[in-house]
Parts: structure tokens; C-alpha cells; sequence
């Protein structure tokens, strides 16, 4: 992969990376990108064969890895898997908060199930992580780093209960970096772009709002998933040791041209993946 030509490949050999909602997307792409750099990865998710397709990947980059079926939402479930993975791969250094749900849904048709849905995925499985794995990131002086999005800080039509789930975990990443600096724990967040490829691009795009959000973009293109496992790294690597606290934008530039993400004006151009089954 790409990153080796940058970086060391023993940048994290010896280190444990665990990354919650690991088997998919964005955050297999995070932990390919730590894999190649001789981390070990811990990976959670809700979904044991597609965690086990996802470690098959990661282990043919070279990675030791543990991949443990548990929800976020569960403490018991989640301190389970941070046990397992100090047993199989020596403490955690890094946690990434990668565990995401999301649709989209007129404020006005939301039912309360729906938005606590999100917001227990989304807010409260992060706390659940990063409570989870607390004791194992102090003994290791470790960092956290969160899967943030633009809707935290861009009102976003028909994404209320994402956009105030991670609206929540961007102050929860400056809280905890506020609080667990004196244990020698970093917290940042990393707020991606359009994606290309991702279920969050394909449940919130239509065809018509990439294009013109690709057009409207600085570097007139979307985001990779490695743009986004770069940045992560980056972010949990001594690199970055005096750096706590902010919020790491990798979206081409599209926050600085003050466009929308979605307006109320693409009613009805839900994206077919919306559909509820
Ligand atoms: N529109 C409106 N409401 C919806 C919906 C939609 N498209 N999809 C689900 N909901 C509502 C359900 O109706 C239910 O509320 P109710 O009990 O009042 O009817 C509530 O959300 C919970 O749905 P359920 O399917 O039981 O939740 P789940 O825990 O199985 O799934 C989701 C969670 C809905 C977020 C699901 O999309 C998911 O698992 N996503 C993970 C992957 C993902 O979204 N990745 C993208 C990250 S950006």
C-alpha cells in the first residue's frame, strides 16, 4: 500500500491498534493502513463473518489480529472485547472510534427508536469504547482518534440524529482530551469528505449532489479511504505527540467553500439505499 513508501513499516510494530466497527469501509481502510505499518489490530463489529473476511485481509498485510464480534452499544459485550484483545495482542495503544450507523429521515418522519438508534451507535458506543479500553490506554499512553463528520458542524437536511451524534462525539473527544491528557492519552477526531465507495456516501448521496459536490470541491475530487486511514495514522503516531484535542478535516476542501451538504431542496431524491427493508 501507498503509505509504506512514506512511512516506516515498522512505524507500529509491537503496537495494538483496536478500531470498532473495523470490518467495513472507512475503518477497514483505517486498519489496512495501520496493518502495513506492523501494527497488531484488534477489530469489533456486529457481524462475525464479515469481521473474519476482513481479518483474512488484514492478516495477508502481515497483521496479527483478533477479530471479536461485539456491539458498541454493550459495555459488557465491548470490555469483553478489549479483554480479549489484551490477551491475544498485548494492550491497546490505539483505539479508533470508527462505529457508525445512519439513514436518512425527514425530521418531521423520525420516530424517537429512530434517532436513539443513532445516537446510541454513533455517541454512546464511543463512550462505551473509550471507557471500554480506558485502563489499557493509560498503561500505554495511547491515543484515541474519532470518526467524526461534517454533518457535526454543517446542518444537514433529513441527518438530525447523525448530525447530533457526532456533534456529541467531537466534544467528547475534546472532553476526554481535556481529561486523560494527564495520563499521557491524545484524542483527536478526523472528519472526512465524500467518500468514494462508502455505505455513507451510497445511504446519503444521490448521483446529482456528488457531482456537484465533487464540482464544488477544491481538489475537485472525493475522498478515498485511504485519504482517511493516512490521516489516521497520522494522528496516533508519535508524529503527532504534542497534538491533542482538534479536529483533523480531510475533505478536499469542501468545508471551506461554505457549501451544504445535503439542503432541504432534495426532498424526495432520497437515495434508493434509504429504502427501508
Ligand atoms: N428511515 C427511518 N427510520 C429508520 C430507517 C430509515 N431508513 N432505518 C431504520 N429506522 C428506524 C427504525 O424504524 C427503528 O425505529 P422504530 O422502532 O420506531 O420503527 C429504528 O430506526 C431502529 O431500527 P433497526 O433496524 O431496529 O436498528 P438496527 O440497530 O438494526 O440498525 C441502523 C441500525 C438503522 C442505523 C442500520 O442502518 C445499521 O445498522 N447501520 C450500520 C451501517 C451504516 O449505517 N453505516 C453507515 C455509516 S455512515
Amino acid at each position: 500500500m501507498e503509505i509504506s513508501s512514506y512511512l516506516p513499516k515498522d512505524l507500529y510494530k509491537g503496537k495494538t491498534v483496536f478500531i470498532t466497527g473495523g470490518g467495513s469501509g472507512i475503518n477497514l481502510g483505517i486498519a489496512k493502513n495501520f496493518a502495513v505499518l506492523g501494527a497488531n489490530v484488534a477489530i469489533c463489529g456486529r457481524t462475525q463473518s464479515r469481521l473474519d473476511e476482513a481479518a483474512t485481509q488484514l492478516t495477508a498485510l502481515g497483521a496479527k489480529v483478533c477479530a471479536v464480534a461485539a456491539d458498541v452499544r454493550e459495555m459488557t459485550a465491548m470490555e469483553r472485547a478489549l479483554a480479549r484483545t489484551h490477551e491475544e495482542l498485548g494492550p491497546v495503544d490505539v483505539l479508533v472510534c470508527g462505529a457508525a450507523g445512519n439513514f436518512m429521515c425527514r425530521a418531521e418522519d423520525m420516530s424517537s427508536n429512530g434517532f436513539k438508534t443513532v445516537i446510541d451507535i454513533d455517541l454512546n458506543g464511543t463512550f462505551i469504547a473509550c471507557r471500554a479500553a480506558f485502563k489499557q490506554l493509560k498503561s500505554t499512553h495511547g491515543a484515541i482518534v474519532f470518526v467524526s463528520a461534517p454533518q457535526a458542524y454543517t446542518p444537514t437536511a433529513f441527518q438530525l440524529h447523525a448530525a447530533a451524534a457526532k456533534a456529541g462525539i467531537e466534544i467528547t473527544m475534546r472532553n476526554l482530551a481535556l481529561e486523560w491528557g494527564r495520563y499521557g492519552i491524545r484524542c483527536n477526531s478526523v472528519v472526512p469528505g465524500l467518500i468514494d465507495g462508502t455505505e455513507g456516501v451510497r445511504k446519503t448521496q444521490t448521483i446529482d449532489s456528488i457531482e456537484h459536490q465533487q464540482k464544488s470541491t477544491p481538489l475537485r475530487r472525493l475522498g478515498s479511504v485511504d485519504d482517511i486511514g493516512h490521516a489516521v495514522v497520522f494522528l496516533a503516531s508519535p508524529l503527532a505527540s504534542f497534538v491533542t484535542g482538534t479536529r483533523f478535516i480531510v475533505d478536499g476542501g469542501l468545508s471551506l467553500t461554505g457549501r451544504i451538504l445535503l439542503d432541504a431542496s432534495y426532498e424526495g431524491a432520497f437515495p434508493a439505499a434509504n429504502a427501508r427493508k
